[in-house]
């Protein structure tokens, strides 16, 4: 590892150590936080380590055009940024990163807000964010040896885990929730090759049981605890960036699950003004679902100064986590930022995300919690007309079809979740219908549908 350039700081504490002392469920031995990579040669004025921002903006733009692999990686192409590994050339990349920034034009028009925009992450190879976090600290487990690597995972990360473990020749080891979890994302860990272990428990108990596994045997954890992730993870942040002309949107607003992104996009936001890439940063909102909200009622009761983990409950099982690793640094983020922190129901959620798919995006239901927390915040008054504003969305479509096959045939909510919703999710429901295979058919379907 390049200790040179990056060490490790604890976020509790303020404990330094060589990113080689790390513990293996990288926690701090002194406080029991969570620790964060650090580029010491970043904070001299003049140092040789410390990015020039004319230039780094010019490179990644030249990088754009490259034939190299790694180039091609939109976590790689600003690897001056996370000078994380020995060699570059242990980087294991599938082309993750270099999503798109969608203009949503009809959600802006009803909410009155001049920029609205999506950032789908759901378009990255595996069809979730977790891939620029896992090209990061998955190259880290290749370039120090490890033969085993793993996750808990409410489904994403496992797929993601699994699909860049096989690319390296690495085995790897998923432990999910049982029945909790997306079938697409399930089938995708299988697909790749995973030991994939279904436990009687959910998240929460899943990573508990993982942090004693690793200490007991040489696997290498992957979860978002693991600080690499993060630093692939705020890659995003330098795309949305580039995108404005390194002029940062007002306002980002991200799920709260696990809360590892959420403090990866602030870490990215934060070291690109300290950089002086941008003047700014935006302001940092999360979004939980209301069955799921620890970080809400921790910012609401406590400052965000403690956390009680809850009993999570929500459709949106990539968010149902009571007990999140990551809360300190993503409480950081909001209140570094002037961020909101709260909730949606299950209704808002499943009403985004029909909203979503009707601009021809479409998104799994925990990244459409962006969408219902920003009409949320609006209806507060929180947001002007004035602000730009991104939708981090989180996972594609085709991750969890059951809930949208449910939601368009009515069988998602129960009545009383639908209370005051009840016009606009009728509105939003395509039922697939089942007609007699005769012209004439369609044609009255085409008739009453336009009509
Ligand atoms: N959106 C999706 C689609 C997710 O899969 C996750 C987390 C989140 C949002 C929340 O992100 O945890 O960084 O706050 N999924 C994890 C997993 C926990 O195991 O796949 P977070």
């Amino acid at each position: 590892m390049n200790d040179s350039l990056h060490q490790l700081r604890c976020f509790g504490c303020g404990a330094r150590i060589a990113s080689a002392e790390a513990r293996p469920d990288f926690r701090c031995a002194l406080c029991g936080d969570l620790f964060e990579v650090e580029y010491p040669g970043w904070g001299q004025a003049k140092g040789h380590d410390r990015p020039n921002p004319g230039a780094l903006k010019w490179l990644w733009r030249e990088r754009r055009c490259s034939s190299e692999t790694l180039d091609h990686s939109g976590v790689w192409r600003f690897r001056e940024l996370l000078p994380i590994l020995e060699s570059f050339g242990n980087a294991v990349t599938l082309r993750e990163g270099n999503t798109p920034l969608y203009p949503l034009t009809r959600a802006a028009k009803s909410l009155g807000i001049d920029q609205l925009f999506a950032k789908h992450q759901g378009m990255n190879p595996t069809g979730s964010f977790k891939d620029t976090g896992m090209t990061a600290a998955l190259s880290v487990a290749r370039e120090r040896g490890f033969g085993w690597v793993a996750c808990a995972s409410t489904g994403n990360t496992s797929a993601s885990m699994a699909a860049y473990a096989a690319r390296a020749g690495l085995r790897s080891l998923v432990l999910i929730p049982e029945g909790k979890i997306a079938w697409g994302k399930l089938s995708q860990a299988m697909d790749y090759g995973a030991l994939t272990l279904q436990l009687k428990t959910d998240f929460d108990g899943c990573l508990g049981i993982l942090t004693e596994i690793v200490q007991q045997a040489p696997v290498y954890l992957l979860n978002s605890v693991n600080p690499y992730r993060l630093e692939g993870q705020k890659t995003p942040a330098f795309e949305i960036a580039e995108a404005f002309d390194w002029n940062v949107p007002d306002h980002l607003i991200v799920p709260g699950g696990n809360l590892g992104n959420s403090s990866a996009l602030g870490k990215g936001f934060r070291e690109m003004k300290e950089l002086g890439l941008v003047a700014r940063m935006p302001r940092i909102s999360v979004i939980q679902a209301a069955g799921a909200n620890p970080l809400v009622q921790s910012l609401a009761t406590h400052h965000g100064a403690r956390l009680e983990p809850v009993v999570a409950h929500t459709r949106a099982t990539a968010i149902r986590i009571g007990n999140p690793a990551s809360w300190r640094k993503a409480a950081r983020a909001i209140q570094d930022t002037g961020g909101w922190c709260l909730d949606v129901t299950e209704a808002e959620i499943a009403v985004a995300k029909a909203e979503l798919g009707a601009e021809g995006l479409g998104c799994e239901p925990a990244s459409a919690v962006t969408l219902a927390g920003l009409k949320k915040l609006r209806r507060q008054g929180a947001v002007n007309a004035g602000e730009s504003v991104v939708l981090v969305l989180t996972g594609h479509t085709l991750k969890d079809a059951d809930y949208t096959i449910d939601f368009h045939r009515g069988t998602l909510l129960q009545t009383e979740e639908k209370t005051g919703l009840e016009s606009q999710i009728e509105a939003l429901r395509r039922n697939a219908q089942v007609l007699e295979a005769k012209p004439e058919a369609v044609l009255a379907a085409l008739k009453d549908s336009a009509g």
